[in-house]
């Protein structure tokens, strides 16, 4: 039996639904990998649970208990302070699981990185901040399948792709579950304001939809891919079309809403340019030539984005082999358990790797 030592990195929806599926998975991860993940700790944003020995499944519900009820683990023995040691101090083997959504563990991620540990990330920012993090996190002992249309197996098809000397020419990806529902609601005929509404109402938008709405999410997951295919590229090159002013920044999301209805007129004038002839409405991540793109495309209503249901995320790679009928990949592309589901996948893929 393999004992394989991992962190957590945030505990929220993707790490508890993660945790859940460990624990339900033991015997299967017994007899099918010969493999146990013990669970050396645990931090969110506020603190951690820490353990030199495996935390037991008892302590590991009894966190997800306390996690749910309280918003805070049950332990306070460490902060978030002394993270960097915490994680210091982890076995050389260990495998750190990213699911927070931020920049402040990335030192520790590449310190620990530095030191053997192997990385698996549902969290884009690490991968899509300076190149310098990328240069030190994205190697071997790294897996990030879920940055990139969750669980579906974008990152390992570009992985083989690139393996097997195909030359990809062009990748294009519908990315964002809140933007495909926005797009099919104007594509029907529904005012923007009204769409923004009813995609929040519906929890499809982060707190703050423009959040959602200025691209950024979608920008990473093209830079990410990009950076795969060896172009050396930050943010800044990627073009990013928002759906708002960026005057719109600084009001509150109360403000926002209200005032998203006078984006209506220009919205409905940008969507019948697109959609003439038929051309469907997607909102796309282009990577072609070294040029990044996120924003909206008028879609060939007969190509694989045309076709695809505006709820599903597909990603679509044109390359040397892949020519009249492209390869295509499309699912489903957000969503927690199916998020935890492949960062699971990752964690064993990697532990196997690592064991050698
Ligand atoms: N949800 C999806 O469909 C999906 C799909 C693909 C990828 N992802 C990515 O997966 C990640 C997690 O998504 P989610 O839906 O689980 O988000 P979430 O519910 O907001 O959870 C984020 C977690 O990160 C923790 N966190 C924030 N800053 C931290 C820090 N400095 N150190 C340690 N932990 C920190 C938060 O702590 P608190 O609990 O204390 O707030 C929270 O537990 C994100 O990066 C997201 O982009 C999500």
């Amino acid at each position: 039996m393999h004992k394989q030592p991992i962190f957590f990195l945030g505990f929220g929806g993707v790490g508890r639904a993660l945790l859940k599926q460990i624990l339900d998975a033991r015997e299967l991860h017994r007899s099918r990998n010969g493999l146990k993940l013990d669970v050396l700790g645990i931090a969110d944003s506020a603190g951690a649970l820490v353990s030199e020995k495996p935390l037991t499944d008892a302590a590991l519900r009894k966190a997800l208990q306390t996690k749910i009820d309280t918003g805070r683990l049950p332990d306070k023995a460490a902060t978030n302070a002394n993270l960097r040691t915490t994680i210091a101090a982890l076995p050389k083997n260990a495998i750190i699981v990213d699911t927070s959504a931020s920049a402040a563990a990335v030192p520790a991620l590449i310190q620990a990185k530095r030191r053997g540990c192997g990385v698996v990330l549902a969290n884009k920012i690490p991968l899509a901040g300076d190149l310098a993090w990328w240069d030190a996190i994205a190697d071997e002992r790294a897996r990030w399948e879920t940055t990139c249309g969750s669980a579906m197996p974008v990152i390992s098809t570009l992985t083989t792709l690139l393996d097997s000397g195909d030359a990809v020419h062009r990748i294009e990806g519908t990315l964002s579950g809140t933007l495909g529902y926005v797009c099919s609601q104007l594509e029907a005929g529904v005012k923007f304001g009204d769409a923004v509404r009813d995609a929040k109402m519906r929890g499809y938008t982060e707190p703050d939809p423009r959040q959602d709405l200025g691209g950024l999410d979608v920008a990473r997951k093209a830079l990410i891919l990009a950076r795969m295919l060896g172009y050396r590229l930050e943010m800044k090159n990627v073009k990013v079309e928002s759906l708002y002013p960026k005057l719109m920044d600084k009001l509150s999301v109360e403000d926002f809403m209200r005032d998203v209805d006078s984006l209506n007129g220009p919205m409905a004038e940008r969507v019948a340019e697109l959609t003439t002839d038929g051309h469907k409405l997607r909102y796309a991540a282009v990577i072609e030539n070294g040029k990044l793109k996120a924003g909206f495309v008028g879609a060939d209503p007969n190509s694989k984005l045309g076709l695809s249901r505006t709820s599903d995320s597909v990603v679509v790679f044109h390359t040397r082999y892949f020519t009249d009928n492209p390869l295509t990949i499309s699912g489903r592309g957000a969503g927690q358990e199916v998020t935890a589901s492949g960062v699971l996948g990752d964690v064993v893929n990697l532990s196997r790797s690592m064991a050698g």
